[in-house]
């Protein structure tokens, strides 16, 4: 299979494009219901280069697509809703009322029910989002996901900084500084490798004794049986204590590691230093997605990213060896893609990809002109623009066409 790369809206490419069941890990990171204005800042070599292009603002209004998207839960239009999620949405209608939060829930049910639709039977889905809305999306996917043999299987909470700001910018609370990952299983059967982390130093502090093996501390032996003591011992690896208990010797190169749980303090979001950043402002670090995708797949596996952005998840499962699927609404997005994919592996690279979406003759162009659809703005101009110059371009939003 070739890696696709998709130029439009998530709901109609899964929908017209991605098949049943053939997909092995699926991420996405939405922009979030948090009315955050996203401003996408292209950097280019210095700060005269500067250019903004704003993508889109992370905030949701009830509309026509909230109407349509409304009645298609409704109706359970193509059969692809669970009775849970309608009744959800019909009684968060109730709750909410038809605005911004409820528009957005919408949206997010319509394209889980086809991603659950395109994931194998084994298959993972990571929801990344934040508190604001973490709560009522649980919700959805427990909709979703629960009543077809699914299951949810950890909230992970991301600390995303070690410091969360200046005493000034914070106001009469808790400084917020987690964002939200939402783990579900299409079945009770599913890949999932292990991940360890590297002791502590504090924790590496307790291995106080040392032989010709290694350091080590004495750790208690559980149940043993003669036979396996007598092995423990003529292997050297028991000690007694002074009341004449046996305790095994318990190595530190022998260790794994800590096994990482759902409590992921580890990792940096991106600062403006970081080398891996390309300007766009929801960027998440490599290896966040490294971890997501190293636990939760195989080589050769197909990862989906329905929200992929400037192509974090597709550029680590590049590097990892995976197949992938990349679905994005902006055509800055596509060109950031090709352009970080060109500049961080072999040129052959973009001859794997099948692009799809994206205009190829004069009609299909003049329609992207004429899309009467264009909530990202200047799609058609962007394109041209990216295009000509190989996606070198610096899209600059004030200056219009
Ligand atoms: C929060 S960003 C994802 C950032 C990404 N995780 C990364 O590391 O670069 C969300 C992305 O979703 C895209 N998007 C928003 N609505 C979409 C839709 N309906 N279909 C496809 N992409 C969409 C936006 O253009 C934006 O690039």
């Amino acid at each position: 299979m070739l890696n696709k790369l998709f130029y439009g809206d998530n709901l109609e490419v899964l929908r017209r494009h991605i098949k049943d069941e053939s997909v092995d890990l699926c991420y996405i990171d939405p922009p979030f219901n948090s009315k955050r204005n996203y401003n996408q800042i292209y950097n280019n070599v210095g700060r005269e280069d500067r250019a903004q292009a704003q993508a889109f603002i992370d905030t949701w209004t009830w509309d026509d697509f909230a109407n349509q998207g409304l009645a298609e839960i409704l109706e359970n239009y193509l059969g692809h809703f669970t009775s849970q999620s309608i009744d959800l949405i019909s009684g968060l209608t109730k709750v909410l009322g038809k605005d911004s939060l409820l528009a957005y829930l919408i949206s997010m049910t319509l394209r889980v029910a086809e991603i659950y639709r395109v994931l194998k039977p084994t298959g993972s889905f990571y929801l990344h989002c934040d508190p604001t809305a973490s709560h009522y999306l649980k919700l959805v996917l427990d909709a979703v996901f629960c009543p077809q043999g699914g299951d949810f299987q950890n909230e992970i909470i991301w600390k995303r900084t070690t410091n969360a700001g200046s005493s000034k910018s914070i106001a009469n609370k808790f400084p917020s500084n987690a964002d939200i990952i939402l783990f579900y299983t299409k079945s009770e059967s599913y890949i999932f490798n292990k991940i360890f982390t590297e002791y502590s130093e504090k924790y590496k502090a307790r291995y106080n004794k040392q032989d010709e093996r290694g350091l080590y501390y004495l750790d208690n032996l559980k149940t043993y049986s003669e036979e396996r003591l007598k092995k423990l011992i003529s292997e050297n690896r028991i000690e007694y204590t002074r009341k004449g208990t046996p305790r095994i010797k318990n190595y530190l190169h022998e260790g794994k590691g800590i096994i990482l749980d759902n409590v992921w303090t580890d990792i940096q979001s991106l600062n403006s230093q970081a080398k891996e950043r390309l300007g766009y402002p929801t960027q998440k670090p490599e290896v966040l997605l490294e971890r997501i995708i190293q636990a939760s797949s195989d080589k050769g596996d197909v990862i989906l990213d329905a929200y992929c952005g400037c192509g974090t998840t597709v550029a680590v499962s590049q590097r990892l060896d995976r197949k992938w699927i990349g679905i994005d609404i902006t055509y800055q997005s596509i060109s950031l893609i090709l352009k970080r994919l060109e500049d961080s592996f072999c040129e052959g690279v973009l001859t794997e990809i099948e692009l799809n979406g994206i205009p190829k003759d004069i009609d299909s162009a003049i329609a992207l002109a004429n899309k009467k659809d264009d909530r990202t703005r200047k799609e058609f101009e962007k394109w041209a623009v990216l295009t000509y110059t190989n996606n070198r371009a610096i899209v600059n939003q004030k200056k219009g066409a």
